[in-house]
Order: structure tokens, then C-alpha cells, then sequence
């Protein structure tokens, strides 16, 4: 088990069910944030919800492992390849050429996104659980009283010397998530051995479908707050 863990398809195993697991949880947050297109009540509402359940709270430590382990295990792997890259024979330079942009770059966008990620943090998870901030102030939706959390989003693209800059770093951020999808996902499925011929082409139609709705649904919320919140 071991030998396994430590070789290069164990690494990429692992890399493939921790990006599954993100992939899952992209749809859950993309949804949840879907809700900030529908009006402040709504979408803190949802917020309510994701912060108070008992399954979220234990997912949530889950979702930072997934991480942690999906990054590492690629710094890993790219710097193998590397070190190997100085044995390329003909072959794989032939195929070097047949693959996507998306493919030969999957390291540069994992950085993107990650550096994204980081700010994101900062802009609000770390507010909404650690610091606070005055526009978290209470509101009561149908005579309950929850977080703005609303307020805290919309205010960041609405914000009149920043909002522009934080849009288009989110827009941005949205766009690499996308092109990272576009190889990621079907790539995902062919290691952990769920890929024939057959179904090679289907998922990477399916792999480019979901990765243009979550890069596009990312990229509208910025864009919709900061032209009509
Ligand atoms: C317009 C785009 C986005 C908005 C408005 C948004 C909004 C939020 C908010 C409000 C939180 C704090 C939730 C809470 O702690 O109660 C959060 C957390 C988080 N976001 Fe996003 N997000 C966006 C895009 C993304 C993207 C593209 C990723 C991944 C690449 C991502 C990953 C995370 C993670 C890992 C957390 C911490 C875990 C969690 O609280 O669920 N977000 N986001």
C-alpha cells in the first residue's frame, strides 16, 4: 500500500479523488452563491443554512484536506515531470502536441486559482467566522434574524475605489477555475480507471460543458453585483 501511495499513479489517484471531491463541492458553493443573483433575503438565507447545518460544519475541515492533499501531490508530480522531462523521447513530444493548452498548463492554473482562493478567504470566510465586520450587522429575514452576509459580497464589488479591481481578480479567478476544468475533469475520471474509449469522448464533452457553466456561473456574480446591487 505504501509503494502504491508513493508511485506516480498512486499520486495521481489521489490527486483525481481529491479533485472529484472539490468538483462536488464546486457545485454545492456555486449553487449556494447563485443565490446572490435573487436579492439579499435569499442569498442569507443560504447562507444561514450553509453556516448552521451540522453536515456543512463536518464537510467543511474534509473540503480543506482535499485541498491541501490535491496541491501538494501536484507540486509533487510537476516537479517529477519535470526532472523527467530531460529523457523525452520523440513519442511523448509527438503527443506534447496532440494535447490541449489546458492540459500543458494544469500547474500554472492550479497556481492561479489557488492565489485566488487565498484572497477569496481573506475577502470573506475569514470575516464571516473570525474577524467580523460591521456589514455582518443582523437582519431579519421573515422574523428571523441572520448575518448580512449579502451585505458583506455585494459590498467588496459594489466597493467605490476597489469593487472594479475585486471583480475582475474574482472574473479572472472564475476563468482559470474553467480552463482548469476543461482537462481536469475528464483526466480525473480516465486515472481512477473509469474511462474507455466510449466513454472517453463523452466525458470530455461533459468535462468541457461543466467546466464552461461553473467558469461562466463564477464569472456572471461579480459582474451582476457590481452592475445592479
Ligand atoms: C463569485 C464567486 C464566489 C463567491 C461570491 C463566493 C462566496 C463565498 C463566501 C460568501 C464564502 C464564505 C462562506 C461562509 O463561511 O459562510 C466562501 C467560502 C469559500 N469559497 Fe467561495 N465564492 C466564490 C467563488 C469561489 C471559487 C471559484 C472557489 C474555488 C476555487 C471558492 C472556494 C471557497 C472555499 C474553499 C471557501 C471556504 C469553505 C466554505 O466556507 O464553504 N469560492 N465563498
Amino acid at each position: 500500500m505504501s509503494g502504491f501511495v508513493s508511485s506516480s499513479i498512486g499520486k495521481k489517484f489521489f490527486m483525481s479523488i481529491t479533485g472529484l471531491f472539490l468538483v462536488m463541492f464546486l457545485l454545492v458553493h456555486l449553487t449556494a452563491n447563485l443565490a446572490l443573483l435573487l436579492g439579499p433575503d435569499a442569498f442569507n438565507v443560504v447562507s444561514h443554512f450553509m453556516g448552521t447545518n451540522p453536515i456543512i460544519q463536518i464537510v467543511q475541515p474534509l473540503l480543506a484536506i482535499g485541498f491541501a492533499v490535491h496541491i501538494i501531490y501536484a507540486s509533487i508530480l510537476t516537479l517529477q515531470n519535470q526532472k523527467a522531462r530531460g529523457s523525452e523521447n520523440y513519442s511523448t513530444v509527438t503527443n506534447s502536441h496532440q494535447s490541449s493548452w489546458a492540459s500543458k498548463n494544469m500547474y500554472i492554473l492550479g497556481t492561479v486559482i489557488f492565489s485566488f482562493l487565498v484572497l477569496h478567504l481573506i475577502n470573506f470566510f475569514w470575516k464571516i467566522k473570525v474577524t467580523g465586520s460591521p456589514l455582518l450587522n443582523e437582519v431579519n429575514v421573515d422574523g428571523e434574524m441572520m448575518e448580512n452576509a449579502y451585505a458583506l459580497v455585494a459590498g467588496l464589488f459594489t466597493d467605490a475605489s476597489l469593487g472594479l479591481a475585486y471583480s475582475i481578480i474574482y472574473v479572472i479567478g472564475a476563468i482559470a477555475l474553467g480552463f482548469h476544468l476543461t482537462h481536469g475533469f475528464w483526466s480525473a475520471f480516465q486515472t481512477i480507471g473509469f474511462s474507455n474509449d466510449a466513454w472517453r469522448k463523452r466525458l470530455s464533452v461533459i468535462g468541457y460543458l461543466f467546466a464552461f457553466l461553473v467558469g461562466g456561473g463564477f464569472a456572471i456574480i461579480p459582474i451582476f453585483l457590481m452592475l445592479f446591487a
